[in-house]
């Protein structure tokens, strides 16, 4: 993916000059020729994890994101890395780690973070414009509802969705195969197309990451 670093079974992103010798999660900064890199922990970031899993998709530095369950900002914080010249909507439900993320968004630019729900997208459509990833790390059992609604209500014609599925939200008596299964299908049945589908499994038990296309 573009704007990540790669070394070994390690993977990185370019701290921006605002945010030298600035943490987000207590991880690790190295100094590469004139850059300051942040390590990306897989085992704190499905994203990180999903990519070290050989993920396709490519996040644009210009991309307009709208990322549903921003938490306190942990993968927030290295996608506003990647989308240099782009934007990143952080919705959170949680007021304290909300706070955090309006910590964090005083530096980066290019994170708004927005208190709000993800079940009721039409709540966000005065801050939210169109955008070319919706990205969904809430783990409910009607997170495919949730997914879907946000897909119609945001992304543009050819945009991309990325979901993390939690395998006993869907449903505990199945097996983690089969909730992604089915998912997939009340993905198909609304008319997205699936892209990829890794499971985080050694990383993040039970989760898998499902990449859609309109
Ligand atoms: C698994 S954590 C997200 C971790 C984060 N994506 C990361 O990688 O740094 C899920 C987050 O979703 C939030 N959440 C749960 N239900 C939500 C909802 N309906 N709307 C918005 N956020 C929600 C939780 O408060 C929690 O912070």
């Amino acid at each position: 993916m573009q704007g990540v670093f790669k070394e070994k079974n390690k993977i990185f992103t370019e701290n921006p000059a605002c945010c030298e010798g600035i943490r987000v999660y207590n991880e690790k900064l190295v100094k590469h020729e004139d850059k300051e890199l942040r390590s990306w922990n897989p085992y704190r970031s499905k994203l990180a994890a999903a990519i070290l899993k050989g993920l396709e998709f490519d996040i644009e530095e210009k991309s307009k994101i709208l990322y549903l369950g921003a938490a306190t900002g942990t993968t927030v914080s290295h996608i506003s890395d990647i989308v240099k010249d782009g934007v990143i909507y952080a919705i959170e439900n949680s007021p304290l780690a909300v706070t955090h993320l309006l910590k964090i968004s005083e530096k980066r630019q290019n994170i708004i973070p927005v208190l709000g729900d993800a079940n009721h997208q039409d709540r966000y459509y005065s801050i939210v414009s169109p955008v070319d990833l919706v990205y969904q790390d809430i783990s409910q059992r009607n997170q495919s509802e949730i997914f879907i609604t946000n897909i119609e209500g945001y992304l543009k014609k050819k945009g991309k969705g990325i979901l993390m599925v939690k395998a006993r939200s869907i449903d505990v008596s199945l097996k983690p195969d089969k909730a992604y299964d089915l998912v997939c299908s009340e993905l198909k049945n609304r008319g997205l197309k699936i892209e990829e589908k890794i499971d985080l499994q050694s990383y993040e038990k039970d989760h898998a990451a499902i990449i859609v296309s309109k």
